[in-house]
């Protein structure tokens, strides 16, 4: 963590108290670490939207192991991915049903590309991109 300063803004009341509601829910300790963790969020989520930032993420699937040749297809798909693709871990869930939660880093275009590729396979029954960049809220280092 970077050199600490203190900050002071002002905000509505009514608005205030629900963000307090909200954060015990989230179980944050108290406020300052919950609106470093919204400002982060926000930082990440400008730099991510670029079509050329760096980004790290995972793409969650499922989908029906019985789906005719869906495995193969998603295995194909992610073979000419495989610059963008450090890992892929595979869970059987039950006798049809399996997850998928592939480890992807690379620019953002060819992140979501992927993504959208493989969640818009037919057979897959959901999926999830999620994406960040450790860059947007780790401290500069000198
Ligand atoms: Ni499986």
């Amino acid at each position: 963590m970077g050199q600490l300063t203190r900050t002071g803004i002002a905000i509505d009341a009514d608005l205030l108290d629900r963000f307090d509601r909200f954060i015990a829910k989230q179980g944050y300790p108290n406020r300052s670490e919950a609106f470093r963790d919204l400002i982060r969020d926000r930082l990440v989520g400008a730099v991510i939207g670029l079509p050329e930032a760096h980004v790290v993420g995972t793409i969650t699937l499922i989908y029906d192991h019985h789906s005719r040749l869906l495995p193969d297809k998603l295995m194909d798909l992610q073979h000419n991915h495989h610059g963008v693709i450090i890992a892929t871990t595979h869970v059987h869930l039950d006798h049809d049903t399996c997850l998928e939660v592939i480890v992807v880093k690379g620019q953002a275009k060819q992140v979501q590309k992927l993504a959208d590729v493989l969640i818009g396979t037919k057979g897959v029954r959901h999926g999830r991109l999620v994406m960040s960049s450790p860059a947007a809220v780790l401290p500069k280092t000198a």
